[in-house]
Protein backbone atom coordinates (compact mmCIF):
# COMPACT_ATOMS: atom_id res chain seq x y z
CA UNK A 1 0.00 0.00 0.00
CA UNK A 2 1.44 3.55 -0.88
CA UNK A 3 1.84 6.37 1.78
CA UNK A 4 1.10 9.97 1.21
CA UNK A 5 2.21 12.54 3.80
CA UNK A 6 0.98 16.23 3.29
CA UNK A 7 1.66 19.36 5.12
CA UNK A 8 -1.17 21.97 6.29
CA UNK A 9 -3.87 18.69 5.71
CA UNK A 10 -6.17 19.75 8.70
CA UNK A 11 -8.27 21.60 6.41
CA UNK A 12 -8.65 23.11 2.97
CA UNK A 13 -6.67 21.77 -0.12
CA UNK A 14 -4.42 19.80 2.04
CA UNK A 15 -7.50 17.64 3.66
CA UNK A 16 -9.59 17.25 0.53
CA UNK A 17 -6.21 15.52 -0.86
CA UNK A 18 -6.10 13.52 2.06
CA UNK A 19 -9.86 12.30 1.00
CA UNK A 20 -8.93 11.40 -2.17
CA UNK A 21 -5.88 9.87 -1.43
CA UNK A 22 -8.06 7.93 0.98
CA UNK A 23 -10.20 6.92 -1.82
CA UNK A 24 -7.34 5.28 -3.62
CA UNK A 25 -6.19 3.33 -1.05
CA UNK A 26 -3.64 5.26 0.22
CA UNK A 27 -1.87 5.39 4.01
CA UNK A 28 -2.61 8.87 4.48
CA UNK A 29 -0.77 10.94 6.71
CA UNK A 30 -2.23 14.77 8.05
CA UNK A 31 -0.09 17.25 9.35
CA UNK A 32 -0.85 20.59 11.25
CA UNK A 33 -0.34 23.22 13.92
CA UNK A 34 -2.81 21.84 16.28
CA UNK A 35 -3.45 18.51 17.73
CA UNK A 36 -7.51 19.63 17.69
CA UNK A 37 -7.47 20.15 13.99
CA UNK A 38 -5.89 17.30 13.09
CA UNK A 39 -8.45 15.00 15.11
CA UNK A 40 -11.14 16.77 13.65
CA UNK A 41 -9.71 16.25 10.25
CA UNK A 42 -8.80 12.71 10.90
CA UNK A 43 -12.70 11.96 11.85
CA UNK A 44 -13.54 12.88 8.96
CA UNK A 45 -11.44 10.84 6.53
CA UNK A 46 -11.85 7.97 8.67
CA UNK A 47 -15.73 8.41 7.25
CA UNK A 48 -14.52 7.45 4.50
CA UNK A 49 -14.15 3.59 3.96
CA UNK A 50 -11.10 2.60 2.76
CA UNK A 51 -8.31 0.08 3.60
CA UNK A 52 -5.33 2.75 4.18
CA UNK A 53 -4.31 3.78 7.28
CA UNK A 54 -4.53 7.23 8.82
CA UNK A 55 -1.72 8.99 10.64
CA UNK A 56 -1.80 12.29 12.45
CA UNK A 57 1.25 14.33 13.14
CA UNK A 58 1.46 17.79 14.58
CA UNK A 59 3.98 20.02 12.22
CA UNK A 60 5.24 23.64 12.36
CA UNK A 61 6.70 23.94 8.46
CA UNK A 62 9.06 26.45 9.71
CA UNK A 63 10.61 24.09 12.20
CA UNK A 64 12.95 22.03 10.87
CA UNK A 65 12.76 19.52 13.73
CA UNK A 66 9.05 19.45 13.20
CA UNK A 67 9.42 18.17 9.37
CA UNK A 68 11.85 15.80 10.21
CA UNK A 69 9.44 14.25 13.32
CA UNK A 70 6.92 13.90 10.44
CA UNK A 71 8.64 12.22 8.10
CA UNK A 72 10.49 9.95 10.73
CA UNK A 73 7.23 9.04 11.97
CA UNK A 74 5.68 8.39 8.59
CA UNK A 75 8.56 6.64 7.95
CA UNK A 76 8.23 4.84 11.10
CA UNK A 77 5.25 3.34 10.74
CA UNK A 78 4.83 3.25 6.75
CA UNK A 79 8.41 1.99 6.07
CA UNK A 80 8.52 4.57 2.81
CA UNK A 81 6.70 7.41 1.76
CA UNK A 82 5.60 7.32 -1.69
CA UNK A 83 4.58 10.80 -2.37
CA UNK A 84 5.48 14.10 0.25
CA UNK A 85 3.06 17.10 -1.06
CA UNK A 86 4.24 20.84 0.48
CA UNK A 87 0.81 22.30 0.95
CA UNK A 88 1.14 24.43 4.28
CA UNK A 89 0.52 27.98 3.26
CA UNK A 90 -0.67 31.52 4.23
CA UNK A 91 -2.00 34.58 2.75
CA UNK A 92 -1.16 38.05 3.04
CA UNK A 93 -3.02 40.87 4.23
CA UNK A 94 -4.58 43.04 0.81
CA UNK A 95 -2.75 45.59 1.24
CA UNK A 96 0.63 47.01 -0.13
CA UNK A 97 3.53 45.87 0.63
CA UNK A 98 4.62 49.40 3.19
CA UNK A 99 1.53 48.45 4.77
CA UNK A 100 2.78 44.53 5.98
CA UNK A 101 4.18 44.16 9.60
CA UNK A 102 7.45 42.68 9.15
CA UNK A 103 6.33 40.16 11.17
CA UNK A 104 3.93 38.92 8.75
CA UNK A 105 6.31 38.93 5.87
CA UNK A 106 8.71 36.35 7.83
CA UNK A 107 6.14 34.32 9.07
CA UNK A 108 4.76 34.24 5.37
CA UNK A 109 8.04 33.73 3.90
CA UNK A 110 8.79 31.24 6.52
CA UNK A 111 5.94 29.25 5.88
CA UNK A 112 5.15 29.35 2.39
CA UNK A 113 8.60 29.61 0.69
CA UNK A 114 11.51 28.26 3.31
CA UNK A 115 8.57 25.73 4.61
CA UNK A 116 8.18 24.18 1.19
CA UNK A 117 12.59 24.29 0.51
CA UNK A 118 13.54 22.32 3.87
CA UNK A 119 10.20 20.10 3.70
CA UNK A 120 10.92 18.96 0.06
CA UNK A 121 15.35 18.70 1.51
CA UNK A 122 14.07 16.12 4.11
CA UNK A 123 11.61 14.52 1.76
CA UNK A 124 14.68 14.15 -0.75
CA UNK A 125 17.35 12.58 1.38
CA UNK A 126 14.45 9.78 2.62
CA UNK A 127 13.43 9.15 -1.04
CA UNK A 128 16.56 8.46 -2.76
CA UNK A 129 17.42 6.30 0.43
CA UNK A 130 14.30 4.07 -0.84
CA UNK A 131 14.96 4.56 -4.35
CA UNK A 132 12.12 6.52 -5.34
CA UNK A 133 9.39 8.86 -4.96
CA UNK A 134 7.33 12.07 -5.19
CA UNK A 135 7.56 15.50 -4.38
CA UNK A 136 4.96 18.43 -5.03
CA UNK A 137 4.77 22.04 -4.22
CA UNK A 138 1.65 24.21 -4.70
CA UNK A 139 1.81 26.97 -6.97
CA UNK A 140 -0.24 30.16 -6.17
CA UNK A 141 -1.05 33.73 -7.67
CA UNK A 142 2.53 35.13 -8.86
CA UNK A 143 3.75 31.63 -9.82
CA UNK A 144 3.87 32.86 -13.67
CA UNK A 145 5.07 36.53 -12.52
CA UNK A 146 1.36 38.14 -12.27
CA UNK A 147 1.14 41.09 -10.17
CA UNK A 148 -1.76 42.72 -8.55
CA UNK A 149 -1.94 45.49 -5.35
CA UNK A 150 -1.77 43.50 -1.79
CA UNK A 151 -0.26 40.15 -3.50
CA UNK A 152 3.48 40.98 -3.33
CA UNK A 153 5.11 39.39 -0.04
CA UNK A 154 2.70 36.14 -1.51
CA UNK A 155 3.30 36.40 -5.35
CA UNK A 156 7.47 36.70 -4.36
CA UNK A 157 7.37 33.88 -2.32
CA UNK A 158 5.10 31.21 -4.87
CA UNK A 159 7.27 32.92 -8.28
CA UNK A 160 10.27 31.53 -5.58
CA UNK A 161 8.49 28.43 -4.71
CA UNK A 162 7.91 27.57 -8.30
CA UNK A 163 11.34 28.34 -9.30
CA UNK A 164 12.59 26.23 -6.68
CA UNK A 165 10.98 23.12 -7.37
CA UNK A 166 12.31 23.34 -10.86
CA UNK A 167 15.42 23.80 -9.80
CA UNK A 168 15.10 20.47 -7.86
CA UNK A 169 13.73 18.57 -10.58
CA UNK A 170 16.56 19.48 -12.75
CA UNK A 171 18.68 18.34 -9.79
CA UNK A 172 17.11 15.17 -9.85
CA UNK A 173 17.23 14.62 -13.30
CA UNK A 174 21.60 15.91 -13.96
CA UNK A 175 21.68 13.23 -10.84
CA UNK A 176 19.59 10.53 -12.83
CA UNK A 177 17.45 9.86 -9.52
CA UNK A 178 13.72 8.07 -9.52
CA UNK A 179 12.22 10.83 -8.19
CA UNK A 180 9.28 13.15 -9.96
CA UNK A 181 9.06 16.82 -8.71
CA UNK A 182 6.41 18.38 -9.68
CA UNK A 183 4.11 21.30 -9.57
CA UNK A 184 0.78 21.48 -8.34
CA UNK A 185 -1.47 24.38 -9.61
CA UNK A 186 -4.92 24.77 -8.89
CA UNK A 187 -6.30 27.81 -9.71
CA UNK A 188 -8.70 29.78 -7.09
CA UNK A 189 -9.75 28.09 -4.64
CA UNK A 190 -12.85 28.58 -2.14
CA UNK A 191 -11.11 28.22 0.97
CA UNK A 192 -10.51 30.05 4.36
CA UNK A 193 -7.58 31.03 2.73
CA UNK A 194 -9.17 33.84 0.67
CA UNK A 195 -10.08 36.07 3.02
CA UNK A 196 -7.69 35.38 6.04
CA UNK A 197 -4.29 36.30 6.28
CA UNK A 198 -1.01 34.81 8.10
CA UNK A 199 -2.46 34.46 11.82
CA UNK A 200 -5.75 33.73 10.72
CA UNK A 201 -6.48 37.19 10.57
CA UNK A 202 -10.05 37.74 8.97
CA UNK A 203 -10.12 40.70 5.31
CA UNK A 204 -12.48 42.15 3.79
CA UNK A 205 -12.02 40.78 -0.51
CA UNK A 206 -12.61 43.91 -2.68
CA UNK A 207 -16.11 43.36 -4.85
CA UNK A 208 -14.15 43.10 -8.16
CA UNK A 209 -11.62 40.28 -6.50
CA UNK A 210 -14.95 38.52 -5.48
CA UNK A 211 -16.74 38.98 -8.97
CA UNK A 212 -12.94 37.25 -10.18
CA UNK A 213 -13.62 34.54 -7.76
CA UNK A 214 -17.23 33.67 -8.72
CA UNK A 215 -16.13 33.18 -12.20
CA UNK A 216 -12.50 31.66 -11.98
CA UNK A 217 -12.67 29.63 -8.11
CA UNK A 218 -13.92 26.50 -7.10
CA UNK A 219 -14.24 24.39 -3.73
CA UNK A 220 -11.01 22.17 -3.40
CA UNK A 221 -13.32 19.12 -3.52
CA UNK A 222 -13.96 19.74 -7.04
CA UNK A 223 -10.13 19.98 -8.01
CA UNK A 224 -8.47 17.22 -5.96
CA UNK A 225 -10.01 14.39 -7.90
CA UNK A 226 -8.35 15.74 -10.87
CA UNK A 227 -4.72 17.15 -9.12
CA UNK A 228 -4.43 13.28 -7.23
CA UNK A 229 -5.72 11.51 -10.43
CA UNK A 230 -2.58 13.20 -11.99
CA UNK A 231 -0.31 12.73 -9.11
CA UNK A 232 -1.24 8.83 -8.71
CA UNK A 233 -0.49 8.36 -12.79
CA UNK A 234 2.80 10.86 -12.81
CA UNK A 235 5.53 9.12 -14.00
CA UNK A 236 7.15 11.92 -15.30
CA UNK A 237 9.78 14.57 -13.31
CA UNK A 238 9.25 18.29 -13.63
CA UNK A 239 5.74 17.87 -13.97
CA UNK A 240 3.32 20.65 -13.72
CA UNK A 241 -0.21 19.51 -13.03
CA UNK A 242 -2.61 23.02 -13.93
CA UNK A 243 -6.44 22.70 -13.29
CA UNK A 244 -7.27 26.16 -14.84
CA UNK A 245 -5.78 26.28 -17.58
CA UNK A 246 -6.29 29.37 -20.35
CA UNK A 247 -8.75 27.12 -22.24
CA UNK A 248 -11.02 26.90 -19.31
CA UNK A 249 -10.40 30.17 -17.56
CA UNK A 250 -11.79 31.67 -21.05
CA UNK A 251 -14.94 29.49 -21.01
CA UNK A 252 -15.69 30.54 -17.51
CA UNK A 253 -16.00 34.11 -18.46
CA UNK A 254 -17.51 33.24 -21.52
CA UNK A 255 -20.35 31.26 -20.01
CA UNK A 256 -20.40 33.57 -16.75
CA UNK A 257 -23.75 35.75 -17.62
CA UNK A 258 -25.85 33.04 -17.39
CA UNK A 259 -23.79 30.70 -14.96
CA UNK A 260 -23.94 32.60 -11.97
CA UNK A 261 -22.26 31.53 -8.97
CA UNK A 262 -22.06 33.70 -5.77
CA UNK A 263 -19.41 32.49 -2.60
CA UNK A 264 -19.70 35.19 -0.92
CA UNK A 265 -23.43 34.94 0.39
CA UNK A 266 -24.04 36.00 4.43
CA UNK A 267 -25.53 32.84 5.52
N1 LIG B 1 -7.13 29.09 -1.84
C1 LIG B 1 -6.60 29.47 -2.98
O1 LIG B 1 -7.23 30.18 -3.79
C2 LIG B 1 -5.22 29.01 -3.37
C3 LIG B 1 -4.82 29.21 -4.71
C4 LIG B 1 -3.57 28.78 -5.13
C5 LIG B 1 -2.74 28.14 -4.22
N2 LIG B 1 -3.14 27.97 -2.93
C6 LIG B 1 -2.21 27.28 -2.03
O2 LIG B 1 -2.82 26.06 -1.61
C7 LIG B 1 -2.27 25.67 -0.35
C8 LIG B 1 -3.41 25.33 0.61
O3 LIG B 1 -4.24 26.46 0.75
P1 LIG B 1 -5.77 26.39 1.23
O4 LIG B 1 -6.52 27.24 0.30
O5 LIG B 1 -6.17 25.00 1.45
O6 LIG B 1 -5.64 27.20 2.61
P2 LIG B 1 -6.20 26.91 4.08
O7 LIG B 1 -5.94 28.15 4.83
O8 LIG B 1 -7.58 26.38 4.01
O9 LIG B 1 -5.24 25.72 4.58
C9 LIG B 1 -3.88 25.94 4.85
C10 LIG B 1 -3.46 25.01 5.97
O10 LIG B 1 -2.06 25.25 6.26
C11 LIG B 1 -1.91 25.23 7.67
N3 LIG B 1 -0.70 25.96 8.08
C12 LIG B 1 -0.52 27.31 8.16
N4 LIG B 1 0.69 27.57 8.66
C13 LIG B 1 1.29 26.39 8.89
C14 LIG B 1 2.56 26.00 9.41
N5 LIG B 1 3.46 26.92 9.82
N6 LIG B 1 2.84 24.69 9.52
C15 LIG B 1 1.94 23.74 9.15
N7 LIG B 1 0.71 24.04 8.67
C16 LIG B 1 0.41 25.35 8.53
C17 LIG B 1 -3.18 25.87 8.21
O11 LIG B 1 -3.37 25.57 9.59
C18 LIG B 1 -4.24 25.26 7.28
O12 LIG B 1 -4.73 24.04 7.79
C19 LIG B 1 -1.39 26.83 0.10
O13 LIG B 1 -0.04 26.54 -0.21
C20 LIG B 1 -1.87 27.99 -0.76
O14 LIG B 1 -0.87 28.96 -0.97
C21 LIG B 1 -4.36 28.38 -2.48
Amino acid sequence: MKTVVITGSARGLGLEMAKEFRKNEFNVVISDLQEEKLLEAKSELEKIEAKGEILEVTCDVTKEEDLQRLMDTAVGKFGCIDIWINNAGVNQPMVPIWEVETEKINRLVDIDLKGAMIGSKIAMKQMIKQGHGQIYGIEGYGSNDAMMLGLSVYGTSKRGLTYFLKALAKEVEEKKLNIQVGLLSPGIMITNFITHSVGDEEFELPEKTKKVYNILGDYPNVITKFLVGKMIENKKNGVRINWLTNRKAAFRFMTSSFNKRNFFLKA
